[in-house]
């Protein structure tokens, strides 16, 4: 009894250990894609840090993606209590200025902590769709909307490249701790930049890198200059318009989708 009890937390221990090393997710590790890299914006080093998959964009490495977990404990940090105290989510939602009516695209939205923080903001008739690419985190959002009795969230499966998102449909776009870990930044923005209405707002929320005390990994950090430089190619068509600094760890960066110009 006493035998099996020890096989059990030993195997445990050793599931979590794997998850925390690899991010439990196959689509974690460079893809064929990526190795084979046809796409010569992105640069692979063997030499790079453990939390990163070794693959640099604009010289920046990308993060592991934080997997859902073996028994959900990525789900369970992004919904941790503390949460609040640590990153006052209450204090980016107000930051948004959001208004009734408003189609909101919560890229990367994990379990769906801050679609749900959103949703009652843009209620009656507005809505937000919240893309992810794993489906445990899609699965866990869409039993969370139940419980809190939530109708105006739609969950979407996006992919590595797309969003699935429809030209020209979104007010506002953002991304919370999520655009450090996409594995194809270029092709992402890309695609969103596309979604956006004409005015439409992009917003990109990452951990400070220039503050050594922000208690997050490097990999998992950006300078609000980094995220500036990745987001200028002329066409993704995005002004920034504003940096909000008021939350204890992150900044909020805003750009602004211009007018499309029309060709000579
Ligand atoms: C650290 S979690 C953040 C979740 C949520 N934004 C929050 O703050 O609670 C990052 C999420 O981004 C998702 N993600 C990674 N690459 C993605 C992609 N290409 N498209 C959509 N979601 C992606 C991951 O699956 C993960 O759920």
């Amino acid at each position: 009894m006493k035998c099996s009890r020890w096989l059990l937390s030993a195997f445990l221990v050793l599931m979590t250990t794997c998850w925390l090393t690899l991010s439990s997710r196959g689509e974690d590790k460079p893809t064929k894609d990526t190795a084979t890299l046809a796409d010569s914006r992105y640069e692979l080093r063997k030499d790079h840090d453990p939390n990163g998959i070794g693959k640099f964009f604009l010289g920046r490495e990308i993060a592991h993606v934080m997997g859902f977990g073996p028994m959900g404990q990525g789900a369970e940090w992004l919904e941790r209590a503390v949460r609040e105290k640590e990153e006052k989510l209450s204090l980016l939602i107000k930051s948004l200025d959001l208004k009734p009516g408003m189609v909101i695209a919560d890229i990367g939205a994990g379990s769906g902590v801050i679609s749900v923080l959103m949703a009652e903001k843009v209620l009656p008739d507005g809505k937000v769709i919240a893309v992810d690419v794993q489906q445990e985190m899609l699965d866990r959002l869409r039993d969370n909307l139940k419980k809190l009795k939530i109708s105006n969230v739609e969950p979407l499966k996006g992919t590595q490249k797309t969003t699935q998102l429809k030209p020209s449909s979104v007010d506002l776009a953002i991304m919370v701790d999520v655009y450090h870990e996409l594995e194809f930044p270029y092709e992402m923005l890309l695609d969103i930049s596309k979604s956006l209405k004409s005015g439409g707002r992009l917003v990109f929320v990452e951990y400070r890198k220039e503050d050594p005390e922000v208690p997050i990994k490097l990999v998992h950090k950006m300078t609000e200059e980094q995220v500036k430089k990745e987001a200028a190619s002329a066409e993704f068509g995005l002004k920034w318009s504003k940096t909000i600094g008021a939350l204890p760890w992150q900044h909020v960066i805003v750009f602004e989708k211009q007018p499309a110009t029309t060709g000579e």
